[in-house]
């Protein structure tokens, strides 16, 4: 089975802020010639100044530099920021060091941002963009697995605040992005196998086609086909799209769905401690606590949960907590009222119906979120 007609491109649909997402294998030389389509396309005016500013990671800088010289041989004037890996980055003082690089860099509205990065990056860039002078032209050029298939799509930017993760930030649309899947031959096992999880996530949430799909190829995907790459990111990319062009900004509820595993994931990450469980991780975990639960409100039978158990763990992902967990139900319970999706206390979870259809379910009762926890 073919996942997607054209796996080059993505077409994200929102009046006059929608883009491309490009996607390709060793085809990083493609973005001069691609940026000024983009720029004519979008809201902003191709600037005669040619200047660009890319931001990158550590880890990613021979990207980035690849990016920086494709620009500089088409006449491109083009800066950089290199920031140390890692979410700790996402804060307002690295923020504030882009800002002080644009302006030394005498960048003006037509400037283009380019982030060149994980999430980490893509969301601190964007913010930036969307930030300095009321908005510059933005692109992504994603690295990570995770980057490639959330949150290069959708246009939520932003950093955290000590207190508390991603609660600065905008809504700011890139004009396009450019996904080569060559890149993610750098990228380490571990976060490739959490960039998965969230691959896995939109089969359940969305396209029974596309997990069977996945679990045929999973060994093509582990050894990151280049072909069977770009099906599976077009698919994911269509597919997160498709839900961004009905609640842009989040406000009819329908992007709930992609929290599906998210709220006991959330939990199980935040009690984990910092780095102890990748988010994927988490995610995939919590995706199967969210499974069991469905079967025990009689939603679904236990096959549907076995088969994503077989998947994630086929993609090297942990199923279970680690050995060394020692939180309680209790502690679990209290974290996950904290969550975002939380309601006055009341415990709501997405939870599948079948493979390829969730719900957000409000009135679900402690003592089964309780069992669920006690007894997995
Ligand atoms: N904006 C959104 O809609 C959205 C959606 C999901 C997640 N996010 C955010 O994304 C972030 C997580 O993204 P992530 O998982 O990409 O994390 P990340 O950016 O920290 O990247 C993970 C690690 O892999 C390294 N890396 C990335 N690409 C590499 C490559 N090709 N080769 C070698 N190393 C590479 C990075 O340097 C980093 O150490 C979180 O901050 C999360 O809040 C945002
Ligand atoms: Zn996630």
């Amino acid at each position: 089975m073919a996942v997607a007609v054209d796996a080059s491109s993505v077409h994200v649909n929102l009046g006059e802020r929608s883009y491309e997402i490009r996607i390709v294998s060793g085809g990083l030389a493609e973005l001069p010639a691609l940026l000024p389509s983009w720029l004519d396309r979008s809201v902003y005016r191709a600037g005669s100044s040619r200047l660009a500013h890319i931001v990158t990671d550590r880890n990613v800088r021979p990207h980035a530099d690849v990016v920086r010289e494709g620009l500089a041989r088409t006449s491109w004037n083009c800066g950089l920021t290199e920031l140390e890996p890692g979410e700790k980055t996402k804060s307002v003082n690295n923020l504030a060091a882009v800002w002080d690089d644009l302006i030394a860099a005498k960048a003006d509205r037509q400037t283009v941002l380019i982030a060149v990065g994980g999430g980490v990056v893509g969301d601190l860039a964007g913010f930036a963009a969307a930030s300095f002078v009321r908005g510059l032209p933005f692109v992504q050029v994603p690295t990570s697995l995770l980057a490639d298939v959330d949150s290069s799509v959708g246009g939520k930017t932003g950093i955290n605040h000590p207190a508390a993760k991603n609660m600065l930030g905008a809504f700011h649309q890139p004009i396009g992005v450019l996904i080569d899947t060559a890149l993610l031959e750098t990228l380490p096992a571990r976060e490739f196998a959490a960039g998965m999880a969230e691959v896995i996530k939109y089969g359940v949430i969305l396209d029974a086609d596309f997990f069977a799909f996945l679990e045929q190829r999973a060994e093509a995907i582990n050894r990151r086909d280049p072909s069977i790459l770009r099906q599976v990111v077009a698919r994911c990319c269509r597919l997160k799209a498709d839900v961004v062009e009905k609640d842009e900004f989040e406000r009819t509820g329908l992007r709930a769905v992609l929290n599906y595993g998210h709220t006991f994931g959330h939990a199980f990450e935040a009690l984990a401690g910092f780095g102890e469980l990748l988010h994927g991780e988490a995610v995939a975990i919590g995706m199967l606590y969210a499974s069991r639960l469905a079967e025990r409100l009689g939603l679904i039978d236990s096959s549907t949960t076995g088969r994503q158990e077989a998947l994630l763990s086929l993609s090297g992902l942990p199923t279970r907590l680690p050995e060394s967990w020692s939180h309680s139900v209790d502690a679990v319970i209290d974290r996950m009222k904290l969550d975002k999706k939380t309601l006055g206390g009341q415990l709501r979870f997405v939870l599948p119906k079948r493979l390829g259809h969730v719900e957000v379910v409000s009135d679900v009762s402690e003592t089964d979120v309780r069992a669920v926890l006690t007894n997995a």
